[in-house]
């Protein structure tokens, strides 16, 4: 779900972005994070908890908890609430701590 309307504040949606999330074929605009455009189509969890593997979700949204991490162009542990899309980008849901290639 995307706010498209409000009272004060506008929303300029920039260019559509293609990427993928775990394979499957999914879309956001230019100047949106991975983790909104995954929110905005119904994904909410990014990743999960190392110990118990509990589902871990949008938490501070501003890079400081890392319980958005996941795995973006093969690399793991990136922020998605932090990170910009960029189109052809491929996302993945990471498992434990992640492997750096
Ligand atoms: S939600 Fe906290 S770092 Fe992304």
């Amino acid at each position: 779900m995307r706010i498209t309307q409000h009272p004060i504040l506008t929303f300029d949606r920039g260019k559509e972005i293609h990427f993928t999330f775990n394979g499957r074929p999914m879309k956001g605009y230019e100047g949106e994070t991975i983790a909104a455009a995954l929110h905005a189509a119904g994904v909410k969890v990014l990743a999960k908890s190392l110990e118990k593997h509990r589902p871990r979700g949008f938490y501070c949204a501003i890079g400081h908890c890392a319980s958005c991490q996941m795995i973006v162009d093969g690399e793991p542990n990136v922020r998605t609430c932090i990170t910009l899309l960029r189109e052809g980008m491929t996302v993945e849901t990471q498992e434990g701590k992640g492997r750096i290639k």
